[in-house]
């Protein structure tokens, strides 16, 4: 199973839903780099379930144990940790497992998620518990290692936010592509939902709140920005920004479309509207418009990367659904017992944030 990705930083990602523990391996962070623990757990429990009506009941408190790669800096006031070169290991304990919630998934597939085709694949051996390897919580490693680079990043001037653009078509205020202050990029990472408009806000947990009531689930989109970035980082064709950003977003379950900029609009317009023409500004080159997302060639115009992904609603639904019965190869009606997210999106917005922290920092390590 490849649950590894990365050139300059590699990360591997191991553990199933309700195995012992879940963690990750980062290997390739510079010696030297001071890690905020405090800023870490803070990150990391943006995406924990919360225990709010959209998220799951499950109760997990995420708090990662350093295994290796990070010393504590005990002359340092607060929770410091510093990188000594070799591979960064961490885990985090699962805790509030209810394996027996999933027992009947075995032989009757959830629609949409993806309980069928690891079973053909493992030949029935896969951990079905919590939906296993394939389950939303193995975006916790994941933002762990992302909470690293962003500390990286941030250092070096570079800054990376997200919001919920929409959730069931219900879309908030979207980032300026050409001007994000950095208090209007991070503004939305620091509330509970996190949102650029408080009154989008509403509107979508109140249709959260209807699905859920009707057993069921709906999908949304993240919108994540990156500030900061110096023109000319990237590689053509296969190892472009987008492409190595797009790889690891496509690592975080559900997400099911990733768009660049104006993405899929541009194909409906026209040359003359969607250039983005350039300027001088405080004698440096810009672009007055930014409908390719900061990416051209694959590679960094110095103009803000803008990046989408698209979660599908949560597979696993209260309502009876068509499935199948493996064992006797008939149709059966399927009933999803268990704690599950109504909506993904909010709780992916930090998870998008870190992958594309790690995809930047992979794209920058020979130069940082
Ligand atoms: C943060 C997060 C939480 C998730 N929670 C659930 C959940 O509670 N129930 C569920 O069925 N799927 C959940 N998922 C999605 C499934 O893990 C995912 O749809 C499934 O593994 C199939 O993969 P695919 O949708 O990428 O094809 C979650 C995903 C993320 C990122």
């Amino acid at each position: 199973m490849s649950s590894e990705t990365g050139k300059n930083i590699k990360i591997s990602v191991f553990g199933q839903s309700h195995s012992e523990a879940i963690g990750v391996v980062a290997d390739g962070i510079p010696a030297g780099e001071r890690f905020d623990m405090e800023k870490i757990r803070a990150f990391m429990g943006r995406r924990a379930p919360s225990g709010k009506a959209y998220t799951t009941m499950r109760k997990e408190t995420d708090a990662p144990r350093i295994l290796s790669g990070l010393l504590k800096d005990e002359s340092a006031e607060g929770d410091i940790y510093v990188s000594c070169g070799a591979p960064v290991c961490a885990v985090i304990e699962n805790k509030d497992t209810r394996s027996k919630d999933y027992e009947n998934l075995r032989f009757v597939p959830r629609p949409s998620h993806a309980d069928y085709p690891a079973c053909i694949k493992y030949k029935g051996f896969n951990d079905i518990r919590g939906g296993g390897h394939f389950s939303g919580r193995l975006t916790a490693p994941i933002c762990f290692a992302g909470a690293l680079c962003k500390e990286m990043l941030e250092r070096r001037g570079i800054r990376i936010g997200a919001h919920i653009y929409s959730v069931g078509g219900i879309k908030d205020e979207p980032y300026d592509a050409v001007n994000i202050s950095t208090e209007k990029l991070l503004s939305a990472g620091k509330k509970e939902f996190p949102v650029n408009s408080d009154s989008s806000g509403e509107r979508m947990l109140e249709l959260i709140a209807e699905a859920k009531g009707r057993g069921d689930s709906v999908g949304g989109i993240v919108e994540c920005a990156v500030t900061g970035l110096a023109p000319g980082l990237g590689d053509p064709m296969f190892d472009g920004v987008e492409n190595i950003i797009s790889r690891l977003l496509f690592g975080i379950p559900a997400v099911k479309g990733v768009e660049f900029g104006d993405g899929f609009l541009l194909s409906d317009s026209f040359g003359s509207r969607m250039n983005d023409a350039y300027e001088i500004s405080d004698g440096k080159v810009r672009t007055k418009t930014n409908h390719n997302g900061g990416i051209l060639g694959g590679i960094t115009t110095g103009m803000p990367i803008i990046v989408r992904a698209a979660f599908k609603p949560t597979p696993s639904v209260a309502i009876s659904q068509d499935s199948v019965n493996l064992a006797d190869m008939k149709d059966e009606k399927l009933v999803i017992h268990g704690r599950h997210d109504p909506c993904i999106v909010p709780r992916a917005v930090p998870c998008v944030e870190a992958a594309v922290a790690i995809a930047v920092c992979d794209i920058m390590a020979p130069v940082l």
